[in-house]
């Protein structure tokens, strides 16, 4: 039995996507949802879904003791797997030292194209034939660990459609793969 926990920032739709998934199975757990932002959708996804759900704000910019607190938390749950959706922070060399190989991402782009924020739209804007997700493990770098899996789909006609079928194909694979992941653990 596994051990999952999400960190997100915003609006949360993947916490949702993956949330639904694991509690339909009964080999793995979603234990918890910690989130930087008070005004974070993905509280009410979590209250909803009554999934346990921690604040850790960074106050005046504060990561080590943000850090430290999630750590804590994270360990309370003898969590197995880190995943993160929409988390708007970099996390500290020390804290991936102490998490690594268990935190993982996923990325609306085909990296190593278009790293860090408003990737649908760059790789929109840029004329690409072909646009995609990407699931990491994390490392130091933005956006740069070991890629898990890529997935790719053509260019829709509207970058609104685009965007809505990049986030279709990331609720879809996210999930199972950090079921995967868990599996082989
Ligand atoms: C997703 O596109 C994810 O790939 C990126 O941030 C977005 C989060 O969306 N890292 P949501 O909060 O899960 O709806």
């Amino acid at each position: 039995m596994g051990s999952l926990i999400v960190l997100a920032s915003g609006n949360g739709s993947n916490f949702q996507a993956i949330a639904e998934y694991f509690n339909n199975l009964n080999t793995h757990t979603i234990s918890a949802l910690i989130t930087d932002q008070l005004s974070a959708y993905a509280l009410a996804r979590a209250k909803s879904l009554a999934i346990p759900y921690y604040v850790v704000p960074y106050f005046k910019k504060d990561r080590t003791t943000a850090e430290k607190i999630m750590a804590s938390i994270i360990s309370t749950y003898n969590t197995d797997l880190i995943a993160l959706a929409g988390f708007m922070r970099i996390l500290s060399p020390a804290f991936i030292n102490q998490f690594r190989g268990k935190i993982i991402n996923i990325h609306p782009s085909l990296l190593p194209s278009y790293p860090g924020t408003n990737s649908i739209a760059r790789a929109y804007e840029a004329g690409e034939s072909q646009l995609g997700i990407t699931v990491h493990y994390v490392d130091e770098g933005v956006d740069t660990g070991t890629i898990i899996i890529q997935k790719s789909i053509p260019r829709a006609p509207t970058l609104e459609i685009m965007t809505e079928r990049i986030h279709q194909l990331e609720h879809e694979t996210y999930p199972r793969i950090l079921h995967s992941l868990l599996d082989s653990q």
